[in-house]
């Protein structure tokens, strides 16, 4: 059978090499396996360097295996498996894990360490990402070729399943044919089971405790899908199949994953506050439009030596209102009475300011001024003049693409200022929220509540949050526990809304119809549904694909945030405001962030950064503090009181001392304590 051969790229993790790349020998060992002794069945298709740097690893990882079209089937990197500081390679692939294969781990670890004990300083993982297969070998040529040369054999058939190639006829021939095929002679080895390839305990993706109060002792399993809700709850996951994210990896998801901003022609009036420039903005017109005076006086003609001395007689007058065109020509020895912002007469070149004059003579009524004295020297031609187009020319690029429309600034002036009456905005998206959980009843419903009641808070805080925050909201309501229902309600709102935010059912509760319902019921995909933080660990970002009105494929967005109040308004914060701005055209997209001091020692989350609520005051030397605003239990609705601000902590043992600068993000205003 004449196969293609398998794509293989390799990823050279060294600082050094990233900087010199001739102080490389990693990359032609390995690409001498792979031909020697690959059987050739590999094709070298790629080779890049990057330096220990976690984001940097991943972006290129992510480059080769997760576009369909570069067909990647191996991945291998080099480099930074050790136990120094700056090694990293382990962590930055293990959470791009979709499985992990401990078996090419073991492969390799048991092949090194029969030629030297220090293989147990190697950290190496392996698994599948899409349907590339990735390992990590060591940086030194040596120990990179060992490693890979333990474990190439099995490679083939490793990233043809990872492929997808139908397992039926891949293992057609049995055990025994796909040694020989791998070129393994089993009666020295362990032959392996091909009924399950077992997956079964799975390293790296986390196992942060949702609250101090919360333990578990076993690790958590991958299996990207979630429950399907009609096997009922004996066959329920026991454990959110999601990988569990850093809060930057899901910004980064938020920011790739969020629908474009859609460009329309808005009318320059006060609702365009709030909203930003798709287009640069050009005036229409110049400003002033004509030859203007800025001061009150006396229009002149400047004579050559820019002398005027003696009485000159008043010939006519030129107000600010406009329509009074009859005016004649100004000759030399004659003057205009002119008030400031009134066109100047035609043939004027300077405006004498009225404090430098004095009235002598006026008409027979007296209403009217008839001659006046004025004794200056030096006068030059434009003098207390705006000429035309001296503020703004016509054509001249005002405003630009991506700017925002203030409502305290003045763009909008400057556009009326400059005759532009439509301008290309981005449309603002408008965002729905929704209550799930059979539990929930209205806020305000009458009465007292039975057993398992729960008052709805969430609904109404995280509208006011959005609104707050400049965008229309509308009020969707809570929808009851029942599948059908739920995806009705979703349907619904996703014809009326950009963007639904949805809280409540996003734990591993039994009835937790949500993230079923998006995968199985509207097609959607969810970008992630667990973030190492707290509080917040089970927010969930998806897209669901539907038509617009054009009839063309757009996506919606829906975010679910945790049930509990407290951590709905920061994980809305943190993460579905960036998702808002960047639809909006805003940019940088998110909460401000400055930097404060503790006013008192913070006690750190052990494993989890975290986002405490606080109240950030300037003190009299406009020093930003920060104070706690109590518990920060996620279900404790008192923390929400008076907190203006996210402080960012990260996980540790010890407190953070009073006097520490931390980061926080502003929520609202900071308030001035003298
Ligand atoms: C690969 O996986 C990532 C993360 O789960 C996903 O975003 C991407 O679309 C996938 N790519 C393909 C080609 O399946």
């Amino acid at each position: 059978m004449a196969e293609a051969r398998l794509k293989v790229a390799v990823l050279i993790i060294s600082t050094t090499a990233a900087k010199d790349p001739s102080t490389d020998a990693s990359q032609l060992a390995l690409s001498d396996v792979l031909d020697k002794e690959g059987g050739g069945k590999w094709e070298l298709v790629d080779t890049k360097i990057v330096s220990d740097v976690v984001t940097q690893i991943q972006r290129q990882i992510m480059l080769w295996a997760d576009v369909a079209a570069e067909n990647i089937n191996l991945i291998v990197t080099t480099g930074g498996t050790g136990f120094a500081i700056a090694d990293n390679t382990p962590e930055a692939v293990s959470a791009l894990l979709h499985k992990q294969a401990p078996g090419l781990v073991h492969g390799m670890l048991a092949a090194s360490l029969q030629v030297t004990p220090f293989a147990m300083m190697s950290r190496p993982v392996a698994g599948i990402r899409n349907k590339t297969v990735i390992v990590t070998l060591p940086g030194s040529p040596k120990g990179a070729k060992e490693n890979l040369e333990a474990i190439l054999k099995m490679l083939p058939h490793a990233c043809q399943q990872a492929a997808g190639m139908d397992s039926r006829t891949l293992h057609a021939g049995g055990v025994k044919k796909l040694e020989a095929d791998a070129g393994i002679d089993s009666s020295s080895k362990q032959s392996h089971s091909h009924a399950h390839h077992d997956h079964g305990h799975s390293h790296g993706h986390g196992h942060g405790h949702d609250h101090g109060d919360l333990v578990r002792h076993t690790s958590p399993n991958i299996d990207p899908i979630s429950n399907d809700p009609s096997l009922g709850p004996s066959r329920r996951s026991r454990e959110s199949p999601y990988p569990m994210l850093s809060v930057d990896e899901a910004l980064q998801k938020i920011k790739e994953f969020t629908p474009p901003s859609e460009v329309i022609a808005s009318k320059v009036d006060t609702s365009l506050a709030g909203r930003v420039l798709a287009e640069d903005v050009s005036a229409r017109e110049n400003v002033p439009g004509f030859r203007a005076s800025i001061v009150d006086g006396y229009a002149v003609v400047v004579p050559k030596d820019g002398k005027l001395d003696g009485v000159f007689p008043v010939v006519s007058v030129s107000h600010a209102a406009p329509g009074e065109s009859e005016v004649k020509e100004l000759k030399e020895g004659e003057i205009a009475r002119i008030t400031t912002g009134a066109p100047l007469p035609p043939g004027a070149t300077s405006v004498i300011m009225v404090e430098d004059t004095v009235l002598k003579t006026t008409t027979d009524d007296g209403k009217e001024e008839k001659g006046v004295e004025i004794h200056v020297e030096g006068v030059r031609e434009g003098e207390n003049i705006r000429e035309i187009g001296s503020d703004i020319k016509a054509d001249d690029v005002v405003l630009s693409k991506g700017e925002l429309i203030s409502a305290v600034g003045g763009e909008i002036g400057l556009m009326a200022a400059v005759g532009v009456a439509e301008v290309k905005t981005y449309r603002k998206p408008v965002v729905g929220v929704l209550s799930t959980g059979d539990e929930i009843v209205q806020h305000d419903r009458p009465g007292d509540l039975r057993l398992g009641e729960v008052r709805d808070t969430n609904r109404i805080t995280l509208m006011c949050a959005a609104r707050e925050q400049g965008f229309d909201v509308v009020d969707l309501g809570i929808a009851a526990d029942t599948s059908g229902t739920l995806e009705e309600t979703l349907r619904d709102a996703l014809r009326r809304v950009d963007l639904v935010i949805t809280s409540g059912g996003v734990s591993m509760g039994e009835l937790d119809l949500l993230k079923p319902t998006i995968e199985r019921s509207l097609g959607g995909t969810i970008h992630f549904g667990r973030v190492a933080m707290k509080p917040g660990k089970p927010t969930t970002f998806a897209t669901i694909p539907v038509k617009n009105n054009a009839g063309e494929r757009i996506s919606k967005v829906i975010f679910s945030l945790p049930g509990n109040p407290a951590s709905a308004l920061v994980t809305f914060h943190l993460f579905v405001l960036p998702s808002l701005h960047q639809m909006s055209g805003i940019s940088p997209a998110g909460l401000s962030k400055v930097p404060v001091f503790l006013a008192h020692d913070f006690t750190l989350d052990k494993a989890r950064p975290e986002y405490h609520r606080a109240l950030v005051v300037a003190d009299g030397s406009g020093r930003l503090l920060a104070t706690s605003t109590g518990g920060q239990r996620s279900s404790k609705v008192g923390s929400l009181r008076g907190a203006n601000s996210l402080l960012c902590l990260p996980s540790g043992k010890e407190p953070l001392k009073k006097g520490t600068k931390v980061d926080a993000l502003l929520m609202g205003h900071v308030r001035v304590d003298v």
